[in-house]
């Protein structure tokens, strides 16, 4: 099985004066890039991307695929085993899920409730909601265990099954890639230049 993913990040800009009704599938326009270029570097052919009845991405050709996109920023991955991508941008979190996200054993492991360390747990979490397929509905089952000795690994777990996240980070936003605990598994990131060019005030 290959052991090095290939997750690509994709910056992009809304067109001027684009309704917000449309903005997430202008959105998923880019996540559908970057999953092209995922499969092309891990060699993988291109789709077809369907999913089932909860949305959830059926693999083709034991090929899988996850998505992830957020204001100016789309990810995906495709990856010949189980695996969630995930991008958040890092702003404050109401006090209602920072509740909902963690225990206090898990925050303390987490080292803190800052915004940043908050959006980080939150998108480790979701990329490994993805990766087992469970989305939001199964947050209660994923708990943080601890950090890897690297400073960019979160170590996870799903109804008492074993996870690693590895993330990067951009000026303002983390990315998250929940593999299953395979010890020889890396990730090699892609980030694509911004497209179209965004034009001043637009962050990135
Ligand atoms: C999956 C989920 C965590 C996505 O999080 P998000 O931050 O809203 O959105 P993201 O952009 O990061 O990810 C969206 C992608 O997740 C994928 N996805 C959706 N449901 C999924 C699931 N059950 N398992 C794995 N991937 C899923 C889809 O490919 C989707 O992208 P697309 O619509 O462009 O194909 C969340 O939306 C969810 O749980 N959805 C399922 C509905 C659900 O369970 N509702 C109960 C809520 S309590």
């Amino acid at each position: 099985m290959d052991s090095l993913l290939y997750p690509v990040i994709v910056p992009f800009a809304f067109p001027q004066g684009l309704p917000r009704d449309r903005q997430r599938a202008w959105s998923r326009l880019y996540s559908r890039a970057a999953l092209g270029v995922s499969a092309r570097l891990s060699g993988a052919p291109c789709g077809p991307c369907a999913k089932d009845a909860r949305g959830a991405p059926l693999p083709f050709e034991g090929w899988r695929w996850t998505v992830s996109d957020t204001q100016g920023l789309a990810a995906a991955l495709v990856a010949r085993r189980p695996a969630g991508i995930d991008v958040e941008r890092i702003r404050p979190v109401s006090s209602a899920l920072l509740r909902r996200l963690a225990t206090d054993a898990e925050w303390e492991r987490a080292g803190g409730r800052e915004p940043e360390t908050a959006v980080r747990l939150f998108s480790a979490k979701e990329a490994v909601l993805k990766a087992v397929g469970a989305g939001l509905a199964g947050l209660a089952k994923c708990g943080l265990e601890g950090r890897g000795p690297e400073g960019n690994t979160l170590l996870l777990s799903f109804a008492g099954r074993p996870y690693r996240v590895v993330q990067t980070f951009l000026k303002d936003a983390v990315v998250s890639v929940a593999l299953d605990a395979h010890p020889g598994a890396d990730v090699a990131w892609t980030v694509c230049c911004p497209w179209p060019d965004p034009g001043p005030g637009v962050r990135l």
